[in-house]
Parts: structure tokens; C-alpha cells; sequence
């Protein structure tokens, strides 16, 4: 079936959102619940296509999942009945490979394809690889078929250093280690804050796991796993969405559940911008649009910087700021992929390769892997008037980049390829439309 949005843009967006569990801890939630026999409730999940995907991979692996609710679920994985990831899910989803710590606890052996996810860059998981074998799995490659053979009668504890930040690479080892047997410590471990929920899950189920510094982690096996209930955090990324949404189409839109703590780079780059917004209580942000924007200067980071993530969205409000702006993105190798598309509105953006003397330590994907000589930085100039066009989602950060573009200009856009946006943002032409905004999801 084809899926496409029709949007008529033009409208200001007000009101309120009350943001989604995040989709960066639910997914791994999952592969976490598969650590224990026990039953796991997990609550604030987002209803999202990927956390379905997620469902399939680990149903196929013996689970059995009840939604009591689109936001609540409850798991439980008596037996593990395959440890093989079907090709087809797996390689569509970056998560699927978390599974690997979970099936060598419960049966000494994973088979997983090489992982997938979004097109932004080649995502290797050599760091992941490197770690579980530090830990006793013996592991092969077959090119032929693309899967990942590990073995492992019992992993145990070790002393890792992650050369570079991975997000997902320090909880994949995280998995393995909290049933390892002995002591763990990840040096230069991520800190996304996401990283932290999963850990605070995984010590709701008995693990014994703490952040002993903001890079190490120290993890100290457990024979077995118990069960337990858990909420999912909200999500930081739909909060920027919405913010970034109300600068855009000079609105005023009040942003519930946020955790401003996590999101300090994001409002540092808002006051360069000289944008406005105002804390209403803990955890309510109100962004308003009440003047100009000015071009801001940003390199992207692992946490506590500015995230990648975020500079989709951010290129598109900087089209709106008058001057200059650049994003360098250091974090994936090919994350400027909706640029073309954007240009197909009338932006003003030309990508370019920034002059950098260490390439090897200022990038956080392996420098080897920039093969292909893609381009790592986008010169923005503004303010540009933006016109309705036809669009092509390719990535999930970027769709919802295209779908606030389409709102900005009067006129219609069509945009093709929203099954990106399902995978990761909870009913957002809904979430918009309840803002004010006019998009209708069509099914041919
Ligand atoms: N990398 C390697 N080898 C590895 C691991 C990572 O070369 O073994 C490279 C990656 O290719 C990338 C860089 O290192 O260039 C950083 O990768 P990282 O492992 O930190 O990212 P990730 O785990 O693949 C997660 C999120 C991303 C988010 C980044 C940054 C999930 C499922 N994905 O990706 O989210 O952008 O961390 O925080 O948690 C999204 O939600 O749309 C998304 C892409």
C-alpha cells in the first residue's frame, strides 16, 4: 500500500503536546525483558512501527507480549524457543542486534543479521563485536549470508574501552554483561540519557549496574534476572520536533513531559538563535515565537551535546533565521540526505567539507567508513521564503524535517514515504493537526 501526507501549510501552530515514551529506550526495553523468565510490565511505551517490528523479533524468539494498552505492555519469556533473528526484521531494525546478550545468557548461542535501521551512513557494529569477544563469545562474519554467528558457553566480566562514543554499542554490552559472570567496566561509555533509563530498567529486574563516573559504568553480573514494572522516559527527540514546529510557523506551542535537564544543548543553541520559550512548571516548556531568529554556528555531539538528531530540524529553522548558519555533523558519516529535498522548497543551503586537522578523533563514525567522500557540513543562508513542493521521506528524523517544512509555506505539499515518520513519532499528522495543522494521511 502507498502512504502518502497531503499537507496545506500556512497555518500557525498553538496549543499543547504531551510528548510520547521515548523510542530509543522502548525498543531496547525489549531486548532487555528477554533476560528474565520473569514478567516485565512496561509502561509509557510509544505506539510507534518500529516497537511493533521489535515485538515480532523478540515473539519470534519465544516471547510473549500483551498489549494491555497501545502504551502499556506486559512480557514474559519462559523458554527461548530460536536464536536466530529472522533476516527481514533484523536488517530493518538498528535494535535488533541487542538480542545478542539476552540469547547467550539464556542458551550459549545468538545468530543475528547484520543490524539495519535508518539510511544515514554505513552503522557498522564493530565496537559491539569487539566487546563480546572480550567477553569469551567466539564470533564469525558470513559475508555470504550476512549473519553474525556467537557462541558462548558463559561470557564473563571484563575491562572495555569503547575507542569511540556508541549509543546503542554500550547498551548492547550492557545486556551482556548484567549476566556475565563477575565484574564489568565499560570505560568511555555513552551518556545519553537513554543509556541511563535502560540501566535504571535493567536494576528494576535485579541487575546490579551503576554509572560510577559520567564515562564508566561498572556492572557486576547476576546468576538470573527477576521480573518487574517499569515506565519509559519521554522522548527528548519529539520534544525538539514540537519546539522547533512552533519557531517555525510562528507559534506557540507548550511541550508536556519534557525533561529540560536532558535537552541543555538544544536550549543553549535556542538562545544564540535568540529564540524565546518559558518553563511553565518541571516538566512544561512553552516555545513562542515573538521575534527574528538569527543563523547559529553548530557542531553535532554525542551527549551532553547538541544531538544529530536534531539537525534536520534545526537546518530547516535556520532557512528561517536571518544570516548565516552552519551544521557540522560529527556523529554519522551521511546525515545530510533530506538537504536535496529541502532545496525542493527553495532553501538556501549548500553542503561542503569542513577543513578539519584530525579527522580521525573529530569524527565519531570511523573515519574509513567516509568512503564514499560524503559531505559533512551545510552552510545555510536566510531568511529564505519557502514554497510548497513534492517530497521523499528517506529517514525518520528527516521526515519529520520535510512534514514541518510542508507546514510553513501556503499551498500544497505531498510527501511520500511516511512510513519513516511510523516507525518513530506517535501519531504525528494527529499531533499536528490538534496544533492547528491541515495534513491528511491518504492509503492508495
Ligand atoms: N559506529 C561504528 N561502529 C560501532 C558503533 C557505532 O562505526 O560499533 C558509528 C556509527 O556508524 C555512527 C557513530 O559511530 O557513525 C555513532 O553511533 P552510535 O552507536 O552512537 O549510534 P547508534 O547507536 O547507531 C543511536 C540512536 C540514534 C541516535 C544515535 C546518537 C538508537 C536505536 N539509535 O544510534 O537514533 O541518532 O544513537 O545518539 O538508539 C533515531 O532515533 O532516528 C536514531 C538514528
Amino acid at each position: 500500500m502507498h502512504k502518502k501526507f497531503i499537507v496545506e501549510g500556512g497555518t500557525i501552530l498553538k496549543g499543547e503536546v504531551k510528548l510520547s515514551g521515548a523510542k530509543n529506550v522502548a525498543l531496547k526495553a525489549l531486548a532487555a525483558a528477554l533476560l528474565t523468565k520473569e514478567e516485565v510490565v512496561i509502561e509509557n511505551m510509544p505506539d510507534i512501527s518500529d516497537l511493533h517490528l521489535m515485538a515480532q523479533i523478540v515473539k519470534s524468539l519465544g516471547s510473549e507480549i500483551e498489549f494491555m494498552h497501545p502504551h502499556h505492555i506486559t512480557m514474559q519469556t519462559k523458554t527461548i524457543i530460536n536464536t536466530t533473528v529472522d533476516l527481514d526484521m533484523g536488517a530493518h531494525l538498528r535494535t535488533s542486534s541487542m538480542v545478542i546478550g539476552p540469547l547467550l545468557a539464556r542458551t550459549g548461542e545468538a545468530i543475528v543479521p547484520n543490524p539495519g535501521g535508518c539510511r544515514i551512513g554505513a552503522r557498522p557494529i564493530d565496537r559491539h563485536i569487539e566487546g563480546f569477544k572480550q567477553m569469551g563469545a567466539e564470533i564469525d562474519y558470513n559475508h555470504d549470508d550476512g549473519y553474525y554467528y556467537i557462541k558462548a558457553k558463559k561470557l564473563h566480566g571484563m575491562h572495555y574501552t569503547f575507542e569511540k562514543n556508541s549509543h546503542t554499542g554500550t547498551e548492547t554490552l550492557l545486556l551482556g554483561a548484567v549476566r556475565a559472570e563477575g565484574q564489568t567496566i565499560l570505560e568511555n561509555a555513552a551518556e545519553e540519557p537513554e543509556v541511563d533509563d535502560l540501566i535504571s530498567f535493567l536494576n528494576t529486574l535485579g541487575a546490579d549496574v551503576k554509572r560510577t563516573k559520567p564515562r564508566r559504568i561498572v556492572i557486576n553480573g547476576k546468576k538470573e534476572l527477576l521480573g518487574g514494572t517499569f515506565s519509559i522516559m519521554p522522548d527528548r527527540n519529539e520534544a525538539v520536533t514540537y519546539g522547533i514546529a512552533a519557531y517555525l510557523t510562528r507559534g506557540d506551542i507548550t511541550v508536556h513531559h519534557i525533561q529540560k535537564e536532558y535537552l541543555t544543548a538544544f536550549f543553549d543553541v535556542l538562545y544564540d538563535a535568540g529564540a524565546s520559550w518559558k518553563e511553565l512548571s518541571n516538566d512544561a516548556i512553552r516555545f513562542y515565537s515573538d521575534k527574528e531568529l538569527y543563523g547559529t554556528n553548530i557542531e553535532t555531539k554525542p551527549y551532553p551535546g547538541f544531538m544529530t538528531d536534531w539537525q534536520a530540524p534545526w537546518c530547516l529553522l535556520m532557512t528561517q533565521a536571518a544570516g548565516e548558519s552552519i551544521i557540522h555533523e560529527t556523529v554519522f558519516e551521511s546525515r545530510f540526505g533530506y538537504v536535496e529535498e529541502l532545496k525542493k522548497t527553495g532553501a538556501n543551503i549548500a553542503l561542503f567539507n569542513p577543513d578539519v586537522k584530525n579527522p580521525h578523533e573529530t569524527y565519531n563514525f570511523n573515519w574509513s567508513d567516509n568512503r564514499d567522500h560524503y559531505f559533512h557540513a551545510a552552510k545555510i543562508t536566510g531568511p529564505t521564503r519557502l514554497h510548497n513542493a513534492i517530497l521523499n521521506i528517506a529517514d525518520l528524523r528527516a521526515g519529520a524535517t520535510l512534514v514541518l517544512a510542508s507546514l510553513v509555506p501556503t499551498g500544497k505539499s505531498i510527501l511520500h514515504g511516511i512510513e519513516h515518520l511510523d516507525r518513530g513519532y506517535e501519531h504525528l499528522e494527529d499531533r499536528l493537526n490538534a496544533l492547528g495543522a491541515s495534513i491528511k494521511r491518504i492509503n492508495d
